[in-house]
């Protein structure tokens, strides 16, 4: 089973990127047999119909990287209480069929959500947009447990985050995770 995260901020020292980078540490740890990558999509212009066929190279890859993957574990803050306008758009750029009509790479996919902010919410609005975004591509969310971090700063040192708190949530949607995954690769 190979899992793809996805990091919903492109800032270099990116929570949400950290937390990606330790789930892929408990995922090793507890599922050794489980595959973990993330994405990296900073290279993804931005979506215009005119310049949609042929794909530009960069769409092409995080296509098949989405594909090739058997769940798709998202990593995102909120931006003023919605989803990033970056992440927005690579999934718009995955909602679309490839060039010889492939179909969308994210429809039955299993994905997981979560999230890391500084404020109070813990991204949980941009979650909300993305069950409806990812609801409408016929994604397979996994709806509970959901994690979600609010003050993110009070689990971080200098930027480096260290989990304390969210750590068994961290543990336990992994644990989660895998078992959504294992069933949907069942049926
Ligand atoms: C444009 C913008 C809008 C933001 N809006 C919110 C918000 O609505 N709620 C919140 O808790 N934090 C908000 N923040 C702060 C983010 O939680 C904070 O920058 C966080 O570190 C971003 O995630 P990252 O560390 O993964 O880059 C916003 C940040 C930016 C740049």
């Amino acid at each position: 089973m190979d899992i793809l995260a996805v990091a919903g901020s492109l800032r270099r020292g990116s929570y949400n990127l950290q937390l990606a980078q330790e789930a892929g540490r408990v995922v090793a740890r507890t599922h050794p047999d489980v595959g973990f990558s993330i994405l990296d999509w900073a290279d993804v212009p931005l979506l215009d119909e005119d310049a949609e066929h042929p794909a530009p190279a960069a769409v092409k890859r995080v296509r098949k990287a989405v594909r090739d993957a058997d769940g798709v574990w998202l990593f995102s803050p909120e931006y003023n209480h919605a989803i990033p306008g970056g992440l927005k758009n690579l999934l718009d750029w995955l909602s679309r069929p490839g060039d010889a009509g492939e179909p969308p790479v994210l429809a039955r996919k299993p994905v997981a959500l979560a999230g890391a902010s500084i404020g109070s919410s813990g991204a949980t609005h941009a979650q909300d947009q993305l069950v409806g975004v990812l609801s409408f591509l016929d994604a397979r969310i996994m709806n509970k447990p959901r994690l979600s971090i609010a003050h993110v700063g009070t689990q971080a040192e200098d930027g480096a985050l260290s989990l304390s708190a969210s750590a068994p949530y961290l543990k336990a949607q992994a644990d989660a995770f895998v078992r959504f995954v294992e069933r949907a690769r069942c049926r």
